[in-house]
């Protein structure tokens, strides 16, 4: 071989090394961006997308719904904000409730022991108003308490009067929006699974084919009127006052109303500025200890993913616990009067707390007269309760805390085991 193709031959060897070197860290370099940025949307769905449906209707069609007073000195007020085709309405009778309607309208209520019917169109409950109405609304009462009285003729011998059945008219508002009082602390809404009926379905929604569907029980209208009292004067919830006809008004009206989500993302900044964060962490690690802290047998407490917290402005995993967890918190505590005293008073609520007490979430402080009554929460504290709330009910909706995802499943387990183990 001469000189010459030696040299050659060396020059060739040596541009193929480097194309394969060149093709190798492209390569890595792909397969970098393929496995952080784009396998986990297909692989781990968790990370990106919300956990469940039930997540979804919570934050993107239940919640931006649900409206809820923050005026000074005001009990708290909670509303549906109900839109023709598009809310799920149920109207359902109880043993001591019955539902009057027009020939028309009949067919949407649900009477006792009926699989439950569901429309999207917009209709309400209201005492009834005209005279017929109130003439048939008085036979029904007539005729239902007399076929109680036949059935219960011991009772009536031992002295216990005839139920007084609550009667209501079933009516089309005017309009194709409405708004509908909610109990302030119980909510009006259900989670109803793959077996409901839907009625007028001309323009379903895309979520009304998920196998749960929340929707709004025998919603009634809420309407609003002028009161003083004594030197007080005071707008409040009155079934003959004024109706409000858009969410325009009702958001400009002095009772001021805001959205569930307005105030979550209220509750967000408020735990960044007071620095509850520096003693509570946001996190259910993969660890047993926390699995196991922050459930109890009656509901789960998987680690957190990704998803958890997508709808988060600011998040705050934490680094310390001084006070414990908050993750799994709104499933853990649901009660707005323990948070009403703990905020107030956390050593009342928990003995020998040392978490600061938070008396500017509440107005009309009666500090100097007693200091076991708390004040009337205030705007702050509603929005801190409703950020709370969102922590953990995105894994486990409270109608189906036995969701049948994997981690609930298998902390259930973990969870079982333990107590199994702490009894033997
Ligand atoms: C100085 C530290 C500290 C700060 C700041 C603090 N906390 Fe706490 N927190 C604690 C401690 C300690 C406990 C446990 C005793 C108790 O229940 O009060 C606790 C308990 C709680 C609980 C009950 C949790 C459970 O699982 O029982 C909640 C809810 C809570 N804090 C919310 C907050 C919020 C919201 C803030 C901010 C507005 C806050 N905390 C600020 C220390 C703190």
């Amino acid at each position: 071989m001469s000189e010459h193709n030696r040299i050659h031959n060396f020059i060739h060897n040596l541009d193929a090394s480097a194309i394969l070197t060149i093709i190798g860290i492209i390569l890595l370099f792909s397969t970098a961006i393929i496995v952080t940025l784009i396998a986990p949307r297909y692989v781990d769905p968790s990370w990106t997308e919300p956990t469940n449906p039930y997540q979804v209707q919570m934050y993107e069609i239940s919640d931006p719904n649900l409206y809820i007073s923050v005026a000074p000195n005001s009990e708290r007020q909670f509303l549906y904000h109900l839109k023709q085709n598009f809310t799920l309405l149920s109207f359902e009778e109880t043993d001591h409730m019955r539902i009057i309607a027009s020939p028309e309208l009949e067919k949407y209520i649900t009477k006792v022991g009926d699989k439950l019917k569901l429309t999207s169109r917009l209709l309400m409950l209201r005492l009834p108003e005209d005279s017929a109405a109130e003439t048939r609304a008085a036979a029904l009462r007539i005729e239902l308490q007399q076929k109680w009285a036949t059935e219960n003729t011991e009772a009536i011998q031992q002295g216990e009067l005839k139920p007084s059945y609550a009667i209501f008219e079933l009516y089309v508002p005017e309009g194709t929006e409405a708004f509908a009082i909610a109990p302030s602390d119980g909510v009006l809404e259900n989670w109803a699974e793959q077996n409901f009926t839907i009625l007028e379905e001309e323009t379903p929604h895309a979520y009304h084919k998920d196998p749960g569907v929340i929707y709004v029980k025998n919603p009634r209208e809420y309407r609003i009127g002028f009161f003083k009292f004594g030197n007080k004067e005071e707008w409040r919830y009155d079934p003959k006052g004024k109706r409000i006809a858009s969410l325009e008004e009702l958001k400009n009206h002095p009772v001021t109303f805001h959205s569930r989500q307005e105030l979550i993302s209220m509750g967000e900044q408020i735990f960044a500025i007071e620095g509850c964060w520096y003693c509570h962490t946001d996190q259910t690690r993969t660890l047993v200890q926390d699995v196991v802290l922050n459930g109890s047998d009656s509901y789960p407490a998987p680690p957190s993913s990704a998803n958890e917290y997508i709808y988060q402005k600011i998040t705050f995993p934490g680094t310390r616990r001084i006070g414990p967890d908050l993750s799994r918190v709104g499933v853990k505590r649901p009660s707005r009067d323990w948070h009403k005293g703990h905020f107030w008073s956390p050593k009342t609520a928990s003995q020998g707390s040392i978490m600061p007490m938070f008396r500017h979430f509440f107005d009309d402080d009666p500090r100097g007269t007693s200091s076991i009554v708390p004040g009337l929460p205030n705007y702050k504290f509603e929005a801190i309760f409703q950020y709370m709330m969102t922590k953990g009910t995105r894994i486990t909706p409270p109608t189906q805390a036995w969701w049948l995802g994997k981690d609930p499943i298998k902390t259930k387990e973990l969870i079982e085991t333990k107590f199994a183990k702490k009894q033997l």
